[in-house]
């Protein structure tokens, strides 16, 4: 029998297939994309490579506390196997074939390169796993794009305070220009610094990330300008005395989720938001003024001193450090996830541990439930607020050369991913929107390639395109839906919202 519901739903589809139809026929259904555009994928080191004291490696903050503290971690796991990929890089780079990319994004180990965090001693076999890898990638014309510092600071350098120290300026910049000389003549594409807010607040600041510091509202302002400096140094080392015989490119990746608000009074804390966040590293940066954002600057020094301290926590620049950062980066390295609803009123005050980086923003975030698709907390579904953001950094920034270094969504597992595909292809329709209306961005990069170790959600949050199965000694890896979508766009350079993949068999293209 056939129940009314039934029925119903076959008139409503029958009605909505009808409109879709009209609607494909009115507007282009595939959307092209820039000519040069370039398509990747990526992941950090310590989140695949595993071998975590193998061949000379030392300690780094990650294997500190997953050793010492292992159920700071969700499911108490740790990157000491990860991915196996320091074993299995052959496979990485077939994946990257199979899907046909552009270029791969991974990430150097400082304790891999250098044991003594120094550059005293050079640990060979670390560099030639990363030759290994580089090697490998480029017999095939897939660049890489290689971040200096994706948040595995050596233990030592954190035990002397690590980004609270002035000194990291020259310990980072000098690892930088070790990885330069090494590797700078196939390696044209760096990225310094991977989102300095997760570094900052969430290291320094919170406990949400090594070193888990906690210490808030100081050590998370005075990270964030040693960060800076040590960024902008190893630009201008690379600027003057690489640039000129390797000519690549090099810039800083910033974390941006956009914050908007459902109601107009509270149009400035949206505003506020966006400045605490992110502007923060964006405003020394790509700003024509440089320096930190006003509107922090003011906040901050006012409640320093009610707070009874006699100089603001938000350490100020001077103005040479202020020239030494403005303009150091060569695009605007863009990890972008989701967006967030904000309000601003008097039950802010007081709301928040004081002094700290929230008590300074003052403002509460929310999320609407009708974002959330899929079964993880970890990313919403909101792709207007890519477009937004996108149309932010166009507009406040002079439109600066944009590269989505990561984008992503999160699952709890399995091959058949509809809501990864829903979301990547949202996302990636609404960067096209931004680039149609001026934007200009020039390459995308799919986090991840595969699954990995998820930092202090351990292995229970999924962000690859390939999933990794953590039962096999080999770490093997399988494509999702996902990825077979993603190949599509690459390979034939359009975005089409009704691709449906044939999941059967994942090949290599010719010329790849
Ligand atoms: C502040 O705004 C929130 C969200 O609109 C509301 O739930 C809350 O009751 C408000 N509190 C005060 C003290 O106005």
């Amino acid at each position: 029998m056939w129940s009314i519901q039934r029925i119903l739903f076959f008139v409503i589809a029958s009605i909505v297939i009808a409109e879709c139809k009209t609607i494909n026929n009115a507007r282009h259904e595939v959307r092209k994309f820039p000519g040069n555009f370039r398509f990747g994928a990526a992941t950090a080191s310590y989140q695949v490579e595993g071998a975590w004291d193998e061949d000379g490696k030392s300690e780094n903050i990650w294997d500190h506390i997953t050793h010492t503290n292992p159920c700071v971690v969700k499911d108490c796991s740790n990157g000491d196997i990860a991915d196996d990929s320091y074993h299995q890089y052959k496979r990485d780079v077939e994946m990257m074939r199979e899907l046909g990319l552009d270029f791969y994004r991974f990430s150097l180990s400082w304790t891999r390169i250098l044991p003594t965090s120094f550059p005293d001693k050079i640990n060979e076999a670390g560099v030639q796993y990363y030759n290994n890898l580089i090697d490998e990638m480029l017999k095939y014309n897939i660049k890489p794009m290689v971040t200096l510092y994706h948040w595995d600071l050596p233990q030592k350098l954190q035990e002397m305070g690590g980004w609270t120290n002035p000194n990291i300026i020259d310990w980072y910049s000098d690892y930088a220009r070790v990885a330069f000389e090494l590797f700078g003549d196939r390696v044209k594409d760096w990225i310094t610094i991977n989102e300095p807010l997760q570094v900052c607040y969430h290291g320094y600041g919170d406990n949400s990330l090594a070193p888990l510091l906690n210490i808030k509202g100081v050590a998370d302002y005075m990270c964030a300008k040693n960060l800076l400096l040590a960024h902008a140094k190893a630009y201008h080392i690379y600027d003057k005395e690489f640039r000129p015989t390797q000519g690549g490119s090099i810039f800083i990746s910033l974390s941006a989720q956009w914050h908007d608000t459902e109601h107009e009074e509270f149009a400035d804390a949206a505003k506020d938001a966006n400045e605490f966040t992110w502007e923060i590293y964006a405003n020394p940066i790509f700003s024509d003024t440089g320096d930190f954002p006003e509107v922090m600057k003011k906040r901050v020094a006012a409640k320093s001193i009610e707070q009874g301290l006699y100089r603001s926590r938000l350490p100020e620049f001077t103005a040479e450090e202020i020239d030494y950062i403005r303009g150091s980066s060569d695009y605007f390295g863009l990890n972008h996830y989701s967006t967030k609803y904000v309000y601003r009123n008097e039950s802010v005050f007081g709301y928040y541990e004081s002094p700290s980086f929230y008590d300074d923003m003052e403002l509460v975030t929310y999320t609407k439930n009708e974002w959330k698709i899929g079964e993880s907390q970890f990313t919403k579904f909101v792709p207007w607020g890519f477009y937004k953001l996108l149309t932010e950094i166009k507009e406040a920034f002079g439109n600066p050369p944009v590269v989505i270094t990561e984008n992503g969504f999160a699952t709890y597992g399995g091959l058949d991913d509809e809501d990864r595909v829903t979301y990547y292809k949202h996302y990636i329709n609404s960067m096209l929107d931004a680039i149609e209306d001026g934007s200009d961005v020039r390459g995308y990069t799919a986090w991840s390639l595969m699954d990995n170790y998820e930092w202090l959600q351990g292995y229970t949050e999924r962000f690859g395109l390939y999933e990794v199965d953590y039962e096999s000694a080999e770490r093997t890896r399988t494509p999702r839906k996902s990825a077979f979508v993603y190949k599509q766009i690459l390979r034939t350079r359009e975005l089409d919202m009704h691709y449906e993949p044939d999941t059967d068999v994942m090949t290599i293209d010719k010329g790849h």
